[in-house]
């Protein structure tokens, strides 16, 4: 047997006991005649003592042994003299009789411990040590128990996991596909999945009233944070509901996940309008952990002879509580971040409420203390608060003002990582104008559901809403879906107002068309960001580190050196022929 306990488990009522343990060197100390060896695994670290006067030769070995060795110890539980609290095995020690080591290691790249002094690339490359690290494994436990939860709680209301295939059809998602060649289909291509969505779809046709899956999406987009190549969705489809039976299900699995693995009660996840965040955020994902709402003061700003005013199509502001006591050193240095070229703002208007209600602000010269005033009460600005004003184009400013938010959010400390509020952005746009392909485009996907399916083709499609919902975490898009389009006709005019022929459609999409002759029942459904729920409820905001084996920004595996080229055998069978010429 290698081991009767793990690393984490021993404690004071095991003192007396013999334990055989196993696992890899993290640190080797000497003091005085003892020689110390911590040991870890994936449950702790548990310490092994030897004395020298005891056993010198067992001591020498224990000296020698070097990091990430893989070792196996046989001895007796003791109470430590100088206990750590720090530590789950703290309290005891193991006085080692017999000292085995399983498997060398050559030194590694990095600390294999929490703090590392390894970076980013390095820890990529070898990520298998990385992936040793104690705060790295918490991120895949998490992972692991909120996914068992999912499936615990979406099982619980009849739901089936059902797989649907990798290599497929394109199917539009907004992003490209990634393609692989056929050797027996010479000159054709399979694209991977950007999701399951006509599949479960189809599955609905099908009469699996309740589907979800746990499954990998492959889009082939500009990398960030927040997004990598492959990543995962909990795919979830349901047949005979409205947009309400949806939400409740869903939001009801986000506070089930809270509840389960995090002991968290989310609250009443709140709804809003697209329009509203909009208006109110900026954003159509707004962090709603504080409140630092837009006021539209146009009306209040024009007609006074401050020409930027004048010329803008909105004046918007946001009041930071409490913030007046800004020096004007940190109202410039804000101003800079504000007119980088990520945010592109001209300038900031700010203006300052004193202790005794009296208002001054960076454009005394145009407006009075009265103006002023009126400015502060409608946007609820009193004793102490600094009232920050963007102008523009009204789509830029709301944009801009939406940074400048969450950085004051984040700058008053109302961001807090272990705090969480959820919210349904609802009656997004159907469409939006793409300028690229100079078309209209969906703004979720053309199985969306308009609001109003009578007036489609007559519509303005500017104004168009859709049956189309966004789930909301502390300002991430953690889900998105949508009520579909189950009748052939009317999903036959969609794809003719996105700009297909009906050839095209038959083409692209005839077997879900052609599904829709059989008896397709009302159906919607969601999917979630898997990665990012997991990164979210792990404090985190980037996803690498909650995935075993991630991409670079570049879209690379470092530690595979993947993408490759493949041998001229591979590419004569699959009929490739390479044209580098871009
Ligand atoms: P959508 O495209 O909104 O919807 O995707 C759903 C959720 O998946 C996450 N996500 C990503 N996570 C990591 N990396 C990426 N590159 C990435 N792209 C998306 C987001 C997003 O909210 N088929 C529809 C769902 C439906 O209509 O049911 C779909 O895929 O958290």
């Amino acid at each position: 047997m290698y081991r009767t306990h793990n690393c984490g488990e021993l404690r004071i009522e095991h003192v007396g006991q013999t334990t055989t343990l196993a696992g890899w060197v993290q640190r080797v100390r000497q003091f005085g005649g003892l020689t110390f060896v911590d040991m870890r695994d994936r449950y702790g670290l548990t310490q092994l003592v030897f004395n020298q006067q005891i056993n010198p030769e067992l001591s020498q070995q224990a000296a020698n042994l070097g990091r990430e060795f893989v070792i196996q110890a046989v001895g007796t539980v003791a109470e430590r003299s100088n206990k750590n609290p720090n530590l789950a095995t703290g309290d005891i020690e193991i006085k080692v009789d017999q000292l085995t080591v399983i498997n060398a290691s050559k030194t590694p790249p990095f600390l294999v411990e929490n703090e590392t002094d390894g970076g980013e690339e390095l820890r990529m490359k070898y990520r298998y040590l990385d992936l040793r690290r104690p705060l790295v494994q918490q991120n895949f436990i998490l992972r692991h128990r909120i996914a068992q939860e999912t499936r615990r709680y979406l099982d619980g209301l009849g739901f089936l996991e059902i797989e649907t295939p990798f290599l497929i059809k394109s199917t539009p998602e907004g992003a490209r596909d990634f393609v692989v060649p056929s050797r027996m289909n010479a000159g054709q291509f399979y694209a991977l999945p950007q999701s399951p969505q006509t599949f479960k779809q189809l599955l609905m046709v099908s009469g699996y009233d309740k589907y979800f899956q746990i499954v990998r999406c492959f889009r082939d987009e500009d990398l960030r944070g927040d997004r990598q190549p492959e990543f995962t969705q909990i795919d979830c489809e349901m047949a005979f509901v409205e947009r309400e039976d949806i939400l409740q299900t869903f939001e009801g699995l986000l506070k089930h996940i809270f509840s389960y693995v995090k002991n968290y009660d989310l609250g009443e996840v709140i709804r809003m309008s697209y329009d509203d965040a909009m208006r109110l955020y900026g954003s159509d994902k707004p962090d709603i952990r504080f409140e630092m709402q837009f006021t539209e003061i146009t009306d209040l700003a024009q007609g006074k002879n401050f020409k930027v005013f004048d010329e803008a199509e909105l004046v918007v502001g946001i009041v930071a509580k409490g913030a007046a006591d800004y020096t004007r050193k940190q109202i410039d240095e804000l101003t800079e971040w504000m007119k980088r070229p990520q945010i592109g703002a001209k300038g900031l208007v700010y203006a300052r409420v004193g202790a005794d209600g009296t208002v001054k602000s960076s454009v005394d010269k145009f407006y009075t203390e009265a103006d002023l005033k009126e400015w502060a009460t409608r946007m609820g600005a009193t004793a102490g608060d600094l009232i920050l004003i963007v102008s523009g184009g009204a789509e830029k400013a709301r944009k801009q003002l939406s940074e400048l938010r969450l950085e004051m959010g984040s700058r008053l400390g109302l961001r807090q990582a272990d705090k969480f509020k959820a919210l349904w952005v609802l009656d997004f746009p159907q469409l939006e104008w793409s300028e690229e392909d100079a078309r209209w485009v969906a703004c979720h996907h053309p199985f969306t559901r308009p609001k109003n399916a009578a007036t489609l083709l007559t519509a303005d499609p500017a104004t168009l809403k859709a049956e189309a919902y966004d789930l909301v975490l502390n300002g991430n898009e953690i889900a998105g879906g949508s009520i579909r389009i189950h009748e052939r006709e009317l999903q036959a005019k969609m794809f003719e107002l996105l700009g297909f022929s009906p050839e095209e459609a038959e083409q692209k999409f005839g077997f879900l068309l052609g599904a829709f002759e059989y008896g397709a029942p009302p159906h919607g459904g969601i999917a979630f960001g898997f990665d990012r729920l997991c990164a979210l409820l792990g404090g985190a905001d980037v996803i690498r580190d909650f995935i075993a084996f991630p991409k670079n920004n570049s879209g690379r595996d470092v530690m595979l050196d993947a993408p490759s080229a493949i041998d001229d055998k591979q590419m004569t069978e699959l009929c490739i022929q390479l044209n580098l010429k871009k």
